[in-house]
């Protein structure tokens, strides 16, 4: 590229990269100065070589770094939007030790900028195509200060520990141990954490031996690989209906449920406010006692079959033969919405009352933002019987408080 061809480019990156932060602001992903300094500075194109920079700069664009044979994303240069909201949860200061696990170098990059010259920022990533390429992009920007590594982060990164922060930029089903050893004794995790078939990215102060939550935010990510993957069990009831969990003590019979589909669809609508939709789902999943969640593709919602809520996977409470949902509608004339049950198959009444139960309980007690507070205990042996909306994991157990 001609000189005045590349100054060009870079005028047009860093008017992009302006709006960009302007935006983030405005949707409050981006809420301290040294946030938005960060984002100001660190030259994202350089980190989505080959694109345009209109992709590499649009709030809530990503970048695929890598597919798998079947052409499943297996890395991605997360969407900035989503980066700004856990560079805020993770609250980096000038000086500390941070570990990234997952890289593509420009969530590195940005950290680096936060911890400034007296800090030091690690990325690991278990695939070594993602390492070299984040290597190169690190290095073409300027943040050759950033240590890159290639390793399963199931076991951390203890030849560098202690950290005061660990991001990670992966979808976990569990927390390993060395996460937590590995932090500071004030350290913070940030964690896309899958409780339930639902994402959230929750920043966890260390709490002894365990961690507590300070905050939980939605959050899509690629999977985890390696030692802490793991595979939601998914049946097919027929084309373009599938029902995902991660429950081993759930049972689905594909035959029945698909029979219990094709049914009558019994509907209550017990008067509970329809609000914050993922603060609702989280608390639906969390509170109801076998949850999986149902998936339909837009021909099945068009043709009636299942309700419009099932497009991108709403919880159910299921047995083998039934199972309910939950629906929305207009309430009154007043411009807002209420939930209600919509459930199928011979045990429809019971469930869609259980359902109900829950919707008008978060309703009336937790419709906000923030309502729950994590615990995640290694060993949950001492902490008696669990309820309901304890979640077992392989390491340990996370536990809810809704206030
Ligand atoms: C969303 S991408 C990371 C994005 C990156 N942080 C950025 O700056 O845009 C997720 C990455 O996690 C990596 N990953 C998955 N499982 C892992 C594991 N067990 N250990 C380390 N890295 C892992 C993947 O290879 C992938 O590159």
């Amino acid at each position: 590229m001609s000189q005045t061809g590349s100054t060009a480019v870079s005028a047009q990156a860093d008017e992009l990269r302006r709006a960009m932060v302007r935006e983030l602001r405005e949707q409050e992903a981006i809420r301290t100065e040294v946030v938005a300094a960060a984002f100001a500075s660190v030259p994202r194109h350089l980190f989505a070589p080959g694109e345009p920079l209109e992709t590499a700069y649009a709030p809530h664009g990503t970048v695929v770094a890598k597919r798998d044979a079947d052409g499943l994303v297996l890395s991605v240069m997360s969407a900035a939007h989503l980066q700004a909201v856990m560079l805020e949860q993770a609250s980096v200061e000038p000086g500390m030790c941070v570990l990234e696990v997952g890289s593509g170098g420009y969530n590195a990059a940005l950290l680096q900028e936060v911890v400034g010259p007296e800090g030091r920022v690690t990325t690991v990533d278990i695939d070594p195509d993602i390492i070299t390429r984040a290597r190169t992009c690190l290095d073409t920007a300027g943040y050759e200060r950033v240590r890159t590594l290639t390793a399963d982060a199931e076991f951390g990164v203890p030849q560098l520990a202690a950290f005061d922060r660990i991001v990670v930029t992966a979808a976990a089903w569990d927390i390993p141990s060395s996460w937590i050893s590995q932090l500071t004794l004030d350290g913070r995790l940030v964690v896309p954490l899958r409780m339930r078939g639902l994402t959230r990215s929750v920043a966890f102060d260390r709490d002894g031996d365990g961690l507590v939550s300070r905050d939980y935010r939605l959050a899509r990510f690629v999977p985890m690989q390696g030692r802490g993957a793991f595979t939601e069990r998914k049946v097919l009831l027929r084309e373009g209906v599938a029902i995902q969990t991660d429950d081993p003590a759930v049972r689905l019979d594909k035959q029945a449920l698909d029979e219990a589909l094709s049914g009558p669809a019994l509907e209550v609508w017990p008067g509970a406010v329809w609000d914050f939709p993922d603060e609702l789902e989280l608390f639906a999943a969390l509170n109801l006692p076998r949850v999986a969640s149902i998936h339909a593709s837009q021909r099945i919602i068009d043709e009636d079959v299942l309700g419009p809520a099932a497009l991108l996977g709403v919880t159910i409470l299921v047995t083998e033969d039934s199972f309910a949902y939950r629906a929305k509608r207009a309430s009154g004339s007043t411009g807002e919405y209420e939930s209600g049950v919509i459930a199928h198959g011979p045990q429809a009444e019971s469930l869609a009352k259980q359902y109900a139960e829950v919707l008008l309980r978060w309703s009336d007690a937790y419709r906000r933002r923030g309502a729950a507070t994590f615990r995640y205990r290694p060993d949950a042996a001492g902490l008696g019987p669990l309820p309901t909306d304890a979640v077992a994991k392989r390491h340990g157990t996370v536990t809810v408080t809704w206030s």
